[in-house]
């Protein structure tokens, strides 16, 4: 079957907001094609490769960020923040388990989302639900929720100038071993797991001293003072994504170059829906949530129609079942991938299955619920004889208060409303995000006994 970038608009399509005015859209879209890619497709091979190892057990997956991203918290300071509790837990999880961490954000992109209903009431006021800032505003009234096409270019400008900061720190020293210590966020000076960090770091300055006192030295050796932290988001919103899929003139195969790595949501799965049809073309490195209904003989045709060639490091499934529902649901579905010989990188989701509602009608997680989902994630491949590639995370550098629990945070329900910032899901913060990371390091490293 023939595919173009275009091919998905024959196919029934879900979770996309009307737009008053198709003709400014359609110029819209015409502009972007025009604009430069925003990753190169070597990349998006690269973390592929890197992929690969992953799947094969040889490294660990770290995927994280904000569930949505927002204009109005686009700033240097959030997108430090995050960048500096990645590598904080890429150290944990390094110096834990020995393998190498690919890490990518859910970054430079997360605008789009998906919605379990088109309206939103309140008070008797029905309106369009908010969709992400490439769509519509979170403001309740009926000029924000009005979907505006403009939004995309702002989403694309503002991608930009994320992954420009994001690729200067790290390659220009924010990411040099020799700064380990600073990289601590300021609210955790003190904390318990300050000092856990900071032992952490002491260790692995020391090792450095050792390996200065050989001759390597991140002068010598550029891997001890750079790193690399690709982008992803949930490509959802298809308009946009076409106009950034691009043909590689190198092996004249076509890439989605709005991101390194793009996924396809629970809700958006469907086998013959157009989404699907838009993943089966591009080359990317895909990701694909696997939520609480997914059967096993749908599992396999989706693996087959997005991964046909059975190609290592293409297709990440991302498991988002629940901590109460993991135990029953997810075996059958590992099995039915071993025994078809299907390769895919494994990986857990613990937020999307771990929300509920608070009785003054917050959306929040609880941090042991999260935890349990990872290591239950970890043990049923360890008694399967498989491989759990890593993790994917809501979550933020910042000092929220959006999901309760953990030790270092201790926030209750009662609590969440002091720093309730996030756009749509909760996020761990900082704290919460670390200590998980302390946490699944160990179950990592006794998967290795
Ligand atoms: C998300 O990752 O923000 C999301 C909406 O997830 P899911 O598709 O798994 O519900
Ligand atoms: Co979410």
């Amino acid at each position: 079957m023939s595919w173009s970038p275009s091919s998905w608009r024959d196919f029934p399509i879900k979770q996309q907001p009307e737009y008053k005015n198709l003709d400014e859209l359609k110029a819209v879209e015409e502009q972007l094609k025009t604009f430069p890619p925003l990753i190169f497709a070597g990349e998006a091979r690269e973390l592929k490769s890197q992929l690969a190892k992953v799947a094969k057990g040889e490294a660990i997956l770290l995927q994280g960020g904000d569930c949505a991203e927002s204009f109005a918290n686009f700033n240097a300071t959030n997108i430090r923040d995050l960048f500096k509790v990645l590598l904080q837990m890429n150290m944990i999880l390094m110096y834990a388990t020995g393998k190498p961490v690919v890490k990518i954000g859910r970054i430079a992109g997360q605008y789009a989302k998906p919605r379990s209903s088109d309206y939103e009431e309140i008070n008797g006021v029905k309106l369009p639900s908010y969709r992400g800032d490439i769509v519509n505003d979170i403001a309740f009234t009926p000029e924000a929720r009005e979907a505006k096409p403009t939004k995309l270019l702002e989403a694309y400008y503002k991608s930009a100038a994320t992954l420009n900061l994001i690729r200067a720190y790290a390659r220009g020293g924010f990411a040099d071993l020799r700064a380990i210590h600073k990289w601590n966020l300021e609210f955790l000076q003190g904390n318990d797991l300050e000092n856990k960090f900071e032992e952490l770091a002491d260790k692995i300055t020391q090792a450095l001293k050792f390996m200065e006192a050989c001759g390597i030295n991140p002068d010598n050796t550029p891997q001890l003072k750079q790193t690399t932290l690709y982008t992803s988001h949930e490509a959802l919103l298809l308009p946009y994504e076409e106009a950034l899929t691009r043909k590689d003139s190198f092996t004249g195969e076509w890439y989605d170059c709005s991101a390194h790595f793009l996924w396809i949501g629970d809700r958006t799965r469907d086998i013959d829906g157009a989404h699907v049809e838009f993943f089966r073309g591009i080359k990317n490195p895909i990701g694909v949530k696997v939520g609480p209904t997914m059967r096993p003989d749908e599992l396999i045709t989706l693996i087959e129609k997005l991964n046909p060639e059975n190609e290592l490091g293409r297709l990440t499934l991302i498991v988002r079942m629940g901590a109460q529902k993991i135990g029953d649901i997810f075996p059958p579905l590992l099995r039915a991938v071993k025994n078809a010989g299907k390769e895919v990188v494994w990986s857990i989701d613990p937020m999307h299955g771990n929300t509920y509602k608070t009785s003054q009608g917050l959306k929040t997680r609880d941090f042991e619920k999260v935890l349990s989902e990872v290591k239950q994630f970890i043990q049923i491949h360890k008694a399967e004889g498989t491989i759990p590639g890593g993790m994917h995370l809501e979550m933020t550098g910042g000092d929220v208060t959006e999901c309760t629990g953990s030790i270092s945070s201790g926030i209750t329900e009662e609590l969440l409303n002091s720093r309730y910032h996030t756009q749509c899901d909760p996020r761990l913060n900082a704290n919460q995000a670390l200590e998980l990371a302390f946490m699944v390091a160990d179950t990592f490293k006794d998967l290795q006994k």
